[in-house]
């Protein structure tokens, strides 16, 4: 069986993915991360990421996988395991412009139904519903006010930055939205048959009860 969870960033879908699939005993796939690792090797290259065609080129000799491990799969570049450093705003700016390239769209969606070929698996992303998995069971996409969103990524990016405003992170929020949201590919929007949550009066309990009651409901049915 596979489930998407779609939706913006700070909508809360990486915790409670992470958890629903550990709780269904599926795989979980965090597609973000494929994208960010994608970004990160741009920047290593010292790629400039907004020529197109230099980056379809470049794209042949990427060395990027998802490998499984322990309920997830690690993002791999050339073998090595890249989760430490894709975690920042300069590689999330830089995996949102690569985001909007036909290429790289193309490069990621084999990676990731391959994955899907591997069991069952809770997927997570942007356009898991619409385009890489659109025959999926269960179909969610997360939402929240853009102040509660901006409040989350807040409080999960003051650590590594302890100088960071509000207002900067919704500013910057809205500039990533917006391009996610205006793309001509896969842009940012719930599959017709998703079940849409918006979680800004939720907590991550309530969202998860309210996921797993759905899939279990599924499941049972088929
Ligand atoms: O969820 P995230 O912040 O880790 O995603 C990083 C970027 O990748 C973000 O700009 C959206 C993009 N992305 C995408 O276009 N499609 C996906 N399935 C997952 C992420």
């Amino acid at each position: 069986m596979i489930v998407t969870i779609d939706g913006p960033s700070g909508a809360g879908k990486s915790t409670v993915s992470r958890r629903l699939a550990r709780g269904l005993g599926f795989a979980f796939l965090d597609t973000g991360a494929l994208y960010r690792g994608v970004a990160l090797a741009a920047q290593e290259a010292g790629l400039d990421v907004d020529d197109q065609a230099r980056v379809a080129a470049w794209l042949e000799g990427l060395e990027l996988t998802a490998r499984p491990d322990g309920g997830r799969f690690l993002v791999l570049l050339a073998g090595r395991d890249v989760e430490p450093l894709i975690r920042n705003e300069q590689v999330a700016d830089l995996a949102s412009r690569l985001s909007g390239q036909k290429t790289v769209r193309e490069h990621l969606l084999s990676l990731q139904r391959q994955a899907g070929q591997l069991g069952d698996l809770v997927a997570e992303g942007r356009d898991m519903g619409t385009v890489v998995f659109p025959g999926a069971e269960a179909k969610f996409f997360l939402n929240a006010s853009p102040q509660e969103r901006a409040r989350r990524r807040l409080r999960e990016l003051q650590p590594l930055q302890p100088g960071l405003t509000l207002e900067a992170v919704l500013a910057d929020m809205a500039g990533r939205d917006q391009r996610d949201a205006a793309r001509s590919l896969s842009p940012l929007k719930p599959a017709p048959d998703a079940l849409v949550v918006d979680t800004t009066e939720l907590d991550q309990e309530q969202v998860l009860g309210l996921l797993m009651e759905k899939v279990r409901g599924l499941a049972g049915r088929s």
